[in-house]
Parts: structure tokens; C-alpha cells; sequence
């Protein structure tokens, strides 16, 4: 797909998303949404480590909604601590007031894919009684190749429209090489070699696959290229770093795809980590995960990003969180990490967010760079 077209829409070294949009990343403290039980006497506060305000120019309505991701929910005999978590953000999200319109489960919601994790991750969304939509992970994929998450969650991508915003949920996982037939390799070894963070056997897995950028393309058709756009994916849409899938592969002909549409905001899980990023007119937020926190990688972190303050290794409920979503009726959007941190060592009143044009300097993208 290297022809000249796409490169020109691609490379749009100049181009940022809608002028009217503006951000500002603030961090303080607030309670926890659960008052008088365990959980919240053992961590009262609630630290917001950023809010991001958005201004979606033409949203004109008020909605609210949560994100949950990266549970990675082992079976309970083996342990429960990835259990407790899940528990304490579902909890938190049914208790949101007023109550989020919907809750998005942006997928790795097992470790192993075992039908025993996936059983019980449904049971524990059953807590939420919003609205729910669903997008897998690759833990979530690769022992059956999702068949029971199509049966228990639905088949992806899907959308709907929800005042005045276009939400988009997209699979990013189902597109591994076959690495595993010509090696004779079980369903087991399959999944095994996925669930590792370089992925070496796996390859470059994660990718929106030509099928659904022919979706992408159809579901935005008759969409006006200045309305707000929200694409779930597992994976960034973007090469965040390739090495660990921090991305998907095909990254230049979805850019290309959306590069129209000018207020676009890809939310996203698997890094386990806060993100912002723009490329483009396209902003990508990385939301954090439940389970554990990744690393930063190596490489290629955006510069837009302020990284986490890192986790506190004797405390497992450190460094991890869930986060909202609220897009107001004045068209600003806060993102809200709900970070379970105890004490915040650290504090800063705002960081680079595109507010600050007197300092920034954008993230090179990998095509930049070529
Ligand atoms: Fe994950
Ligand atoms: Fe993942």
C-alpha cells in the first residue's frame, strides 16, 4: 500500500487535530467513589493523576462514560489478587454518580483465555448494570481463537452513536501470522507464546486487518469529517513501539483511512500506562489497567506524555486503576485516571499538554523518521 497518496496523507508533518480543541492535564486528589467499605478505609483517595479536557467544538451534549481494561483475571485457585481488582473497578464504576450512559471493557479481561477466566470475568461485569460493550484482548483470544468471547461479549468491530459522538469498537488481536500449525504447536502453546510482552513467536500480531478498515471506511462514510470520532482498540493506532505490539501494523493505511476527519480520539488499552499522543489530527489516549503496570518502553514514549510515577512494588493495588470519560455540554472531554495510589509522592500542576504550544514538540512517528 506504499503509493505516494497514501504517504502524502500520512506524512502530514504540519497537521495537528481540530484547532478548537484544547487540553489541559491537571493532578489532585479526590475520594473514592466507595464510601464505608474495605476497600476505600484501605485507600480513601482516589488520586486523578491527569485530567485531560478536550473541547469537541460542535458535542453540545453532556455523557459519561468508563473504561475498564487489562484485568487479566486468573482463575481464582491460582490467585485472587487480579480478582480483587477487577471486583474494586466494577464496584467503583456501578457506583459513579451521577452513573456513567456506558461502560466500555477494552479487552485482556483473562490471562490464559481459559473458558474457567472468561466465566468468571462475565460474572464479575455482572456487577455493572450500564450499558456494556466489549472489545477483546489477546490474552482474551488465543486458546480458542475467540469463540467464547464472540458467544459471551459479541463479535466486533461494531458502532453506534451516542450524542452527537461516533463510538467505534475495533478488534486489533485476531490478527496474528499463523505461527503456530507449520510448529505443531497445542492451543495452549499458542496462547502461551501470545501472553508474553515482546511477543518474539507471535510476530508483529496486532493489526486493524483489511476487512475492518473496509468497516472503518463504510461506518464513516456519511459521518461529517469535523464531528467527534471515538475508536476503541486493545492496541494503540499508532507505533508506540512495535517491539512489545504497542501498536498495529498497519498503522499508516489507518492513518491514511482517518486523516479526514479532523476530531478523531482513539482510547486504548494494553500498555497498562497513561498515554497521550497526537499524530496528526489523530489523538490516541492510553488508559490504565487493573492488573499490573507495564514499563514505559525503551523507546518511542510521545513526548506529549507525562509517565506515571512508578508503582509501588509492595502494593498491588499501586500503579493501577480504571478511568472516565466525561464529554460535557460546553464540548470539553476530561479523561480521569483513577489511579488506587495512597500517597502521591510527586505533584505537578500541568505538563505538556497541547495547551502548551510555547514548549511542545510533538512525538516523531516512525514515517517521520524514514
Ligand atoms: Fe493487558
Ligand atoms: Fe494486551
Amino acid at each position: 500500500m506504499n503509493t505516494p497518496d497514501i504517504d502524502s496523507a500520512v506524512l502530514q508533518r504540519n497537521a495537528r487535530p481540530d484547532p478548537g480543541t484544547v487540553w489541559t492535564r491537571r493532578s489532585f486528589l479526590h475520594r473514592s467513589l466507595l464510601k464505608g467499605t474495605a476497600g476505600a478505609a484501605a485507600y480513601g483517595f482516589l488520586p486523578l493523576i491527569n485530567t485531560l479536557d478536550l473541547a469537541y467544538g460542535q458535542a453540545g451534549q453532556s455523557f459519561r462514560f468508563a473504561w475498564v481494561s487489562d484485568t487479566h483475571l486468573y482463575p481464582k485457585d491460582v490467585n485472587t489478587r487480579f480478582v480483587e481488582k477487577a471486583v474494586r473497578a466494577f464496584k467503583e464504576v456501578q457506583a459513579m454518580n451521577p452513573p456513567a450512559d456506558f461502560l466500555i471493557f477494552g479487552g485482556d479481561l483473562a490471562q490464559l483465555g481459559d473458558p474457567v477466566e472468561l466465566r468468571l470475568g462475565a460474572d464479575l461485569l455482572n456487577e455493572v448494570k450500564i450499558k456494556k460493550v466489549f472489545i477483546p484482548g489477546e490474552h482474551d483470544w488465543y486458546l480458542d481463537m475467540g469463540a467464547i468471547w464472540n458467544k459471551t461479549f459479541g463479535a466486533t468491530p461494531w458502532t453506534f452513536d451516542h450524542k452527537g459522538v461516533r463510538i467505534i469498537g475495533l478488534d486489533t488481536v485476531s490478527h496474528a501470522p499463523d505461527f503456530w500449525t507449520s510448529r505443531k504447536y497445542s492451543a495452549k502453546e499458542r496462547m502461551g507464546h501470545m501472553s508474553i510482552l515482546d511477543g518474539t513467536l507471535g510476530g508483529a500480531w496486532s493489526a486493524v486487518g483489511e476487512k475492518q478498515l473496509r468497516y472503518l471506511s463504510s461506518t464513516l462514510s456519511n459521518w461529517p469529517k469535523d464531528q467527534p470520532v471515538i475508536i476503541f482498540t486493545h492496541t494503540p493506532l499508532y507505533e508506540y513501539y512495535p517491539a512489545w505490539n504497542f501498536w498495529v501494523r498497519d498503522w499508516k493505511a489507518v492513518q491514511e483511512l482517518l486523516a479526514p476527519w479532523t476530531n478523531v480520539t482513539n482510547v486504548h488499552g494494553h500498555v497498562h500506562q497513561p498515554l497521550y499522543n497526537e499524530i496528526g489530527k489523530l489523538r490516541s489516549i492510553g488508559m490504565l489497567a487493573t492488573s499490573w503496570p507495564w514499563p514505559y518502553a525503551p523507546d518511542g514514549v510521545p513526548t506529549l506524555t507525562r509517565p506515571m510515577l512508578r508503582a509501588d512494588p509492595g502494593d498491588h493495588f499501586d500503579g493501577v486503576g480504571w478511568g472516565s470519560e466525561s464529554v460535557n455540554a460546553n464540548g470539553k472531554v476530561d479523561t480521569e485516571y483513577k489511579m488506587w495510589r495512597k500517597t502521591v509522592f510527586g505533584d505537578n500542576d500541568w505538563d505538556s499538554g497541547t495547551g502548551d504550544n510555547r514548549n511542545q514538540v510533538l512525538s516523531p512517528r516512525i514515517a517521520d523518521r524514514l
